[in-house]
């Protein structure tokens, strides 16, 4: 089976490069995709307690014969719970939900920079309890833009592992990115693929063509070869192999360069905007 490469993360921890996100698969689904997944070959999950469908990935996991410290879990923390007391409460339940004693990563989800009297420092240093007593081997953020990292940089004294964005070629992302990067935190790029916006490009298109690949598969290999984590979301097991046969082929640089040349900046953008995004789910 493929080897994944794994990254280090600034505290020793070590994450796969290419997991499985499960962002809009029915809960009623998961298990089944999870565990498709895994006989694939893929060993990360991204989940979040927004997606409603913790427990069947935990489900999932338990009936692969696999052992817990064969697969990386990651899930996030819902909106609704930034209040630290609330936070905690909320990671009993992602932990009861996954039935495991700890997570792999644990994110807070979106800065909600709007809500909560502007803060989030407070519950990331609830997540930062989390790291501590262990039942987190490792804490960061997601949608955090510069100034979010500055502040929690400024006011605690951890720094998140990685943050988890939107970054495809329509949104190379590279003010955040390289902000990040240089803080040591490992960039997540979410919806890789733009949720299949970019599939047609005809420069990808072109790139495919003399590689005798997919779009898809060289969209996956430019986010690797940037050096970000990725796991791409699909309910389709042809796609799950696809998504995975990523490490037998190589971008030149001048590939590398014409796809990061297709950013549209931020009409580029598919999901929230994170300096604006206040949703609460109920
Ligand atoms: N932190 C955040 O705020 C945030 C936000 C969004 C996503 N995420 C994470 O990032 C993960 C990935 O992002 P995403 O799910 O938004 O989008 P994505 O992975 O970029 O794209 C998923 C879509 O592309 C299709 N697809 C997948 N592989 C394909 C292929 N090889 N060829 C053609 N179409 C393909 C899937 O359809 P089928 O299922 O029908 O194949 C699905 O509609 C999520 O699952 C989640 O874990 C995080």
């Amino acid at each position: 089976m493929t080897a994944v490469p794994t990254i280090t993360l600034n505290d020793g921890t070590r994450i796969p490069q290419l997991g499985f996100g499960v962002f809009q698969i029915p809960p009623a689904e998961t298990h089944e995709a999870v565990t498709r997944a895994l006989e694939v070959g893929y060993r990360h999950i991204d989940t979040a307690e927004m997606y409603r469908n913790e427990a069947q990935v935990g489900t999932a996991v338990a009936a692969s014969g696999l052992d817990r410290d064969e697969v990386f879990l990651t899930s996030k923390l819902n909106n609704g719970f930034h209040r630290p007391d609330d936070a905690r409460r909320a990671f009993d339940r992602t932990l009861a939900a996954l039935g495991t004693d700890h997570v792999d990563l644990f994110l807070i989800h979106w800065p909600l920079p709007t809500l909560y009297e502007g803060d989030f420092v407070s519950t990331w240093e609830a997540l930062v309890e989390f790291h501590r007593d262990g039942r987190a081997r490792s804490v960061g953020v997601s949608n955090f833009q510069t100034a979010h990292l500055d502040r929690l940089a400024a006011e605690t004294d951890h720094v998140p592992s990685v943050n988890q964005i939107e970054v495809h070629p329509y949104l190379t992302n590279d003010t955040v990115r390289e902000h990040a990067r240089a803080m040591g935190i490992v960039i997540e790029a979410w919806s890789p693929i733009a949720q299949g916006a970019v599939l047609d490009d005809p420069e990808i298109g072109k790139i495919a063509a003399a590689h005798g690949r997919t779009p898809a598969q060289v969209v996956l290999r430019w986010h690797l070869q940037r050096g970000d984590v990725v796991f791409p979301k699909t309910v389709n097991p042809e796609r799950m192999r696809e998504n995975f046969d990523l490490f037998s082929f190589e971008l030149a640089d001048d590939e590398m360069a014409a796809i990061t040349g297709l950013d549209r900046g931020e009409r580029g953008r598919t999901g929230p905007n994170p300096d604006v995004f206040d949703h609460v789910p109920d």
